[in-house]
């Protein structure tokens, strides 16, 4: 990503576009996903950093009743009548996002008079694994909100985000991604209570840094493969509550309640299971060993959690499990793993203040003597959550 996104750029695109200035301007982070794979939609823990890269969104009230989306990532602008909301299809379908979130909102009792014009710019990498959309939707919500004086809590954030992808975006996502980035703060990792959504702050050990290794890969069918794991995970989970009926969620289960579904369910799901419930318990183990300062089991089990993936969930693919081989064993790196859904993506590292950039490098050649491209590598500080940066 060549320019970073600021205040000022972004008033003078949305200028360039619109003929008029700003009324708000937001920004939301992107999130890494510390630990805690694929336990947000069974009910699980979760640990996650929002990261100083960013989507900012500019907006204005129009005198008609047009909503109108303008993104400097993407050519073209995208419009739609305030009372025929409507998916949008082709080129502009990156608009479904706000306009996703237009709906919750209007749900919620928004009744604007008039449309708004938006304008989106954009320094987080996209397909990175790196919740791009999560960026998307909060910096659009606090951005419409704001324009319209509708209060919104970082609960309500959340929820907006998510219903928005789950319903009108129809991915099955759970709140990890809107919940870091709503309650995300600067220097500290934002552990999630998924059946809660309670937000607990972490700080991150000031003698540690986090980077970022993107591999470029994204699988084609990500979104189904996505999919096919969450369903996967709700058949075992039935098939538990048949024994067990007091369970849940997933994250109820005892691994012991596998052993005992003998032949009772497929393999492939059984394993999901197994993945899920341990990778629970290496987040609630991962927060404990912060609070005693303990940095090497921290990393342990990273790499752990990248192992599960690779063997059991089966949501990894070969260029994460290389950077996932090299980071781990390195001596200037703690631990390392793949970062959210999985099947292409970015690895994450902890490393030591002393891990530099021609660490970095090194890194980046060894991958590219495996897959003939270099993986992108970012230095990532924590930031703070969503905001309004002008109104
Ligand atoms: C994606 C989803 C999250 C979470 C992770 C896997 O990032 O958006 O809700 O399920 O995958 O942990």
């Amino acid at each position: 990503m060549s320019k970073r996104a600021s205040k000022s750029r972004i008033a003078d695109y949305f200028r360039s576009v619109y003929q008029s200035h700003p009324a708000v301007i937001t920004r939301a982070p992107g999130r890494i996903e510390f630990i805690g794979n694929h336990t947000d939609y069974n009910g699980g823990l979760v640990a996650g950093a929002a990261i100083d890269r960013s989507i900012l969104v500019a907006a204005g009230i129009r005198t008609d009743r047009i909503l109108r989306f303008a993104s400097e990532f993407s050519t073209g602008t995208a419009s739609c009548e305030l009372d025929a909301i409507r998916k949008i299809e082709g080129k502009g379908r990156w608009a479904n996002y706000p306009l996703g979130v237009y709906t919750e909102l209007a749900e919620r009792g928004l009744r604007p008079d008039a449309g708004f014009n938006l304008a989106i710019m954009s320094d987080l990498p996209s397909g990175a694994g790196l919740s791009s959309s999560a960026a998307l939707e909060l910096s659009t919500a606090l951005a419409i909100g704001t324009l319209y004086g509708m209060t919104l809590s970082r609960a309500d954030l959340v929820q907006i985000g998510r219903s928005a992808e789950n319903k009108f975006l129809g991915v099955p996502t759970g709140p990890l991604d809107q919940s870091v980035c709503a309650h995300g703060r600067e220097n500290h990792l934002v552990f999630i209570d998924c059946r809660t959504l309670e937000a607990d702050l972490v700080p991150v050990p000031p003698e540690c840094r986090i980077r970022i290794f993107n591999t470029g890969t994204k699988h084609s069918l990500l979104d189904s493969l996505y999919s096919k794991r969450h369903s996967e995970c709700s058949e075992v989970l039935r098939i538990i509550r048949k024994m067990h009926p007091e369970i849940e969620y997933l994250t109820d289960a005892k691994e012991s309640f596998l052993d005992e579904l003998g032949g009772n369910a497929p393999e492939e799901v059984v394993k999901c299971a197994r993945h899920v419930i341990r990778e629970n318990e290496r987040v609630r183990a991962t927060r404990e060993a912060l609070n005693r300062g303990d940095i090497e089991r921290t990393g342990k089990l990273m790499h752990e959690s990248h192992e599960s993936s690779r063997t059991l969930f089966e949501n990894s693919c070969p260029e994460l499990d290389t950077l996932s081989d090299l980071l781990n064993a390195h001596p200037r790196v703690h631990g390392a793993r793949l970062s959210g859904g999985g099947f292409g993506g970015a690895a994450i590292a902890l490393t030591s203040e002393a891990f530099g950039d021609d660490d970095a490098t090194a890194i980046r050649e060894e991958y590219r003597k495996a897959y003939n491209h270099f993986p992108d590598t970012l230095a990532c500080a924590i930031t703070d959550g969503a905001e309004v940066l002008q109104k």
